[in-house]
């Protein structure tokens, strides 16, 4: 049993980063000097992803400029002295096999990721949100949900964290049937969005699945739910319903890059744990604070 595929859904508006989504994919906003999807493609790669799947729709030409070769560039930089530049974007280009798939509608996650049908075929696969990233020391969230996968015979992983009760209205609630190990929940539901009374735990879904193939059968006869969307929630509830589904809570600090604040608040992490810039923000930050 291997997940070799990771499929990132990047075709969604942006609506909340208005108004430099008008002309950017959120995706493609930088997180220091990398774009914030190139993180959760190292995120898949360090998991041994060897195949990254992206949904994208019209105006994200960026996302496959940046992953595609460009020769012509490389050898400019090397005529130029510029060898090692030459070198980082020869790498980010073959560091990964790129299929693309455009999602025509925008008719949500679900829908995004039944897209990913005719790439994965009957393999199993990640799937990781465009706009999420974590930081992490060690094995990463991708990596740690994948084992779990294994772990729990190839069947459904969702991986999230437990969040402040007040903040659970924004996410999935897990609704946990039996807990199977420190970090590891059977479920037997999840409630989107609850409300905070009706919340049955504080563990929230958190933009990163591991699935078989199973689930496009699922995708295919979901119908449209909330929103008027094909939510991928949705398709879990009715897998649940066949085969078990499993929550783990992963270690790592992870950031919503799809709103302002979260995404402000990992260029600073990120900075933070960078050398070359840590020193000199960090005395910034201190001046700010006098
Ligand atoms: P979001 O709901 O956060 O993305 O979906 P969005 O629709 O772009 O955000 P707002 O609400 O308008 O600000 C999570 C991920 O799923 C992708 C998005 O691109 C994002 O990475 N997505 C969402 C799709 O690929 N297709 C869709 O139809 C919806």
């Amino acid at each position: 049993m291997e997940v070799k595929y990771a499929v990132i859904p990047c075709a969604g508006h942006g609506t909340r980063f208005l108004p430099i989504t008008k002309g950017v994919p959120k995706e493609m906003c930088p997180i220091v000097d990398k774009p914030t999807l190139d993180y959760i493609v190292e995120e898949c790669l360090d998991a041994g992803i060897t195949d990254i799947v992206l949904i994208v729709s019209e105006g994200k030409e960026d996302i496959k400029k940046y992953y595609d070769l460009d020769p012509e560039y490389e050898e400019e930089l090397r005529k130029n002295g510029k060898g090692q530049y030459a070198d980082l974007i020869h790498k980010i280009a073959t560091k990964a096999k790129f299929h693309y798939v455009t999602q025509y509608e925008l008719l949500g996650l679900g829908h995004a990721v039944l897209q990913a049908k005719t790439v994965v075929g009957d393999n199993n696969f990640v799937v990781c949100c465009g706009d999420d990233i974590c930081t992490y020391n060690g094995k990463s969230p991708v990596s740690q949900l994948v084992d779990s996968f294994i772990k729990n015979g190839g069947h459904t992983v969702v991986g999230g964290q437990t969040v402040e009760h007040k903040n659970i209205v924004k996410y999935g609630a897990m609704n946990v049937e039996s807990k199977v190990d420190d970090r590891t929940y059977k479920l037997k539901g999840i409630v989107e969005k609850p409300k905070l009374e009706e919340a049955p735990s504080d563990l929230a879904s958190l933009g990163k699945r591991v699935f078989n193939s199973k689930i496009f059968d699922e995708l295919e006869h979901t119908p449209r739910g909330a929103g008027g969307e094909i939510q991928l929630t949705d398709a879990i509830a009715m897998l649940m319903k066949k085969e078990p589904v499993y929550f783990y809570d992963f270690v790592g600090k992870r950031y919503d890059c799809g709103d302002k604040l979260g995404y402000l608040t990992a260029i600073i992490d990120v900075a933070l744990s960078r050398d070359e810039f840590r020193e000199g923000l960090l005395e910034h930050i201190k001046s700010i604070l006098k």
